[in-house]
């Protein structure tokens, strides 16, 4: 099983009395940080009879119904919403962990770097691990250090100067039971500060129903909170926080979603983020012998459905085009056609960021029975399709809490651009040097979305007003463009409800541009140079018939094509490889603020579901 890094987890800890018992408010607390993540949670408290841990895999309602948190009280607690990078969701993964003697409790979000080093440097010295998470040893090491003697401040310094990588951390040691250890480095971390009471987290909301007075902490700090103080360090020194207290002014509610009115756009929104944290979380060796076994299978396979099927199309246009290779793509629900081709020596790549659609499961468990070897890419470590597959990619960006998917969906065409290249490199299709300049600009990618989402969501918003009144439009492309325009017709559809169709922009003239009379929208995306001219071609004949056509366009076509639409959405300049990407964006953006001036809720749909499990 491969497992990526990642960015999200919740936590949240609280010091003194606030008027009911520490779980419950705990509990409430992990509600509003379930957008981070909902594979497992936990919550540990302290008062004068030590530490009690009570935590499980499931989301926290369920976790509560086995363990009770409301139940729980003490002097100080810390809670954990858990999205799984390192080890599975399972009872040992979930948060809090404890060191060996039970006296210390530790939730964290962020990856430990240097996890296994610091885990064997522990083992060697007697330290007894439980779980596979890297989380641990921070509550290993602190053990080693109260114990040696010191104080346990110092023993928190101690502890972080030997960690690598990114921590938000809340920690309870059992001798000091009012009080709530912290460190923050990359990972958030905010503190709540209330009368009597003060409380941490990873993000705003989790407390704003107790107090709205905010203490946002900076990398490298540490302290912690007793009922009435805060103290606060960085390499030794004391840090006064008291002139950085602001006062939130938002609802609870509308800070689960970071001041965004959806989810859907925050999402859009943090796709340069996303992809940052996908991209990091990459292993380019196994991404290598994932390519090299494509490039040498007797046949692809990929399946998936619904924005997943799009990614796949881009991988199948890839790999055929590209690498040469014998690859067909079908959506997963139509999986039967194939059963008699599948032999052994085939690889099925099935792609679903839930991990759970039904369909995409089906496929797989034919497809392996058949004797194929199955590749699964995800965004929800160690859900039904990776488990049961032969080999594992994920996807970094975080559960997604918006029906359509958005982040996923770029997060998928990242590393599936990334393998198809390899595929290439390993079958000959590409050479060392086109296979690294690959590489190299799919690094760009989260700052040129970035980029893109600045320059295009005020023109995408003046068309999303032109769009908001019709019933119908085209999505047209050619080449690698096409399930780009696929998937923004899908977009459209779902969260808008104008009836939007995608075709190979060549297809319209037999028999689409029946529809097409004064003002009927029609989307191009530009994004394959081999198929200017006849894309051209198609816009001049929609032109022709009166129609209304946004053209999404990278600047170095602007040129030659600025003219040719009504408007013109520009992207940044890049290969078609990281056009895919880029030109998602604008489509993603078309679609919600289409959805929003019809004013439909654009995080929930009707009749959709955000994972199907029924076939
Ligand atoms: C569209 C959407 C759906 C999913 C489809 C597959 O915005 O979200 O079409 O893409 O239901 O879901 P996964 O990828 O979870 O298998």
């Amino acid at each position: 099983m491969r497992q990526a890094g990642g960015l999200v987890c919740g936590i949240v800890g609280v010091a003194g009395s606030i008027g009911e018992r520490l779980g419950s408010a705990l509990k409430k607390c992990l509600e509003r940080l379930e957008y981070r993540g909902y594979d497992s949670a936990g919550i540990a408290v302290t008062g004068t009879g030590g530490i009690t841990v009570r935590k499980g895999k499931g989301k926290i309602n369920e976790v509560d119904a086995r363990f009770n948190f409301t139940a729980l009280d003490g002097l100080s607690g810390i809670g954990h919403t858990r999205w799984a990078t390192h080890g599975k969701p399972s009872d040992e993964n979930a948060h809090p962990h404890v060191d060996c003697t039970g006296e210390v409790a530790v939730v964290h979000n962020g990856i430990i770097a240097n996890y296994r080093e610091l885990k064997e440097q522990l083992m060697a010295r007697g330290h007894r691990f439980i779980s596979d998470t890297d989380t641990e040893v921070i509550a290993h090491l602190f053990e080693d250090y109260v114990k040696a003697g010191l104080p346990a401040l110092v023993a928190l310094r101690e502890t972080i100067r030997r960690l690598k990588g990114s921590y938000a951390i809340a920690l309870l040691y059992s001798h000091e039971p009012d009080k709530v250890f912290f460190a923050r480095n990359v990972s958030p971390l905010v503190i709540g500060v209330g009368e009597g009471f003060n409380f941490l987290a990873s993000d705003i909301p989790a407390f704003l129903n107790y107090t709205n007075r905010v203490i946002t902490l900076h990398d490298g700090e540490y302290g912690y909170l007793t009922p009435s103080g805060i103290y606060v360090e960085r390499n030794g020194e004391p840090v006064n926080v008291e002139d950085r207290v602001r006062v939130i002014n938002w609802s609870p509610e509308s800070a689960g979603k970071e001041g965004y009115p959806h989810f859907m756009l925050k999402e859009i929104h943090e796709q340069p983020r996303a992809l940052r944290e996908t991209w990091a979380g990459l292993d380019m060796d196994y991404v290598s012998k994932l390519g090299k076994a494509i490039a040498e299978a007797r046949r692809v396979f990929i399946t998936a459905s619904g924005t997943s099927y799009h990614a796949g199309l881009i991988l199948d246009y890839l790999l055929v085009s590209l690498a040469g290779l014998d690859a067909h793509a079908f959506n997963s629900s139509e999986y039967r056609k194939y059963i008699k081709l599948v032999k052994e020596g085939d690889i099925l790549i099935a792609i679903s960021q839930s991990g759970e659609t039904i369909d995409t499961l089906m496929a797989t468990r034919v497809f392996r029975e058949r004797g194929a070897k199955v590749l699964a890419v995800s965004n929800v470590v160690d859900s039904t399709i990776p488990r049961e597959s032969d080999y594992q990619l994920y996807t970094n960006a975080g559960p997604e809490i918006g029906v359509a998917a958005t982040k996923t969906f770029t997060t998928q065409l990242m590393i599936l651009t990334a393998l198809a290249a390899n595929a290439a490199l390993h079958s000959g299709g590409m050479g060392k040097e086109a296979y690294s300049l690959v590489l190299n600009e799919l690094e760009q990618a989260p700052d040129l979305v970035n980029t893109t989402i600045i320059n295009v969501e005020a023109r995408v918003r003046h068309i999303a007003g032109k769009l908001a009144v019709k019933t119908n439009a085209y999505y047209l492309s050619r080449g690698i463009g096409l399930p780009i325009a696929m998937e923004g017709a899908l977009k459209m559809k779902e969260v808008a409800y104008v009836h939007a169709e995608a075709y190979p922009a060549g297809e319209s003239k037999h028999g689409p541009i029946a529809l097409v009379n004064q003002e009927f929208p029609v989307v191009f995306t530009v994004t394959d140079d081999d198929y200017l001219d006849p894309l051209e071609g198609n816009v001049m004949e929609m032109t022709a018939r009166g129609a209304y056509t946004i053209g999404i366009l990278p600047s170095r076509h602007y040129a030659k094509l600025g003219k040719v639409f009504t408007e013109v959405i520009q992207t940044p300049d890049a290969s078609p490889y990281l056009l895919t990407i880029i030109q998602s964006i604008p489509l993603q953006l078309l679609a919600y603020h289409t959805a929003v001036l019809r004013g439909y809720d654009p995080d929930k749909p009707r009749n959709l579901a955000k994972t199907v499990t029924v076939e």
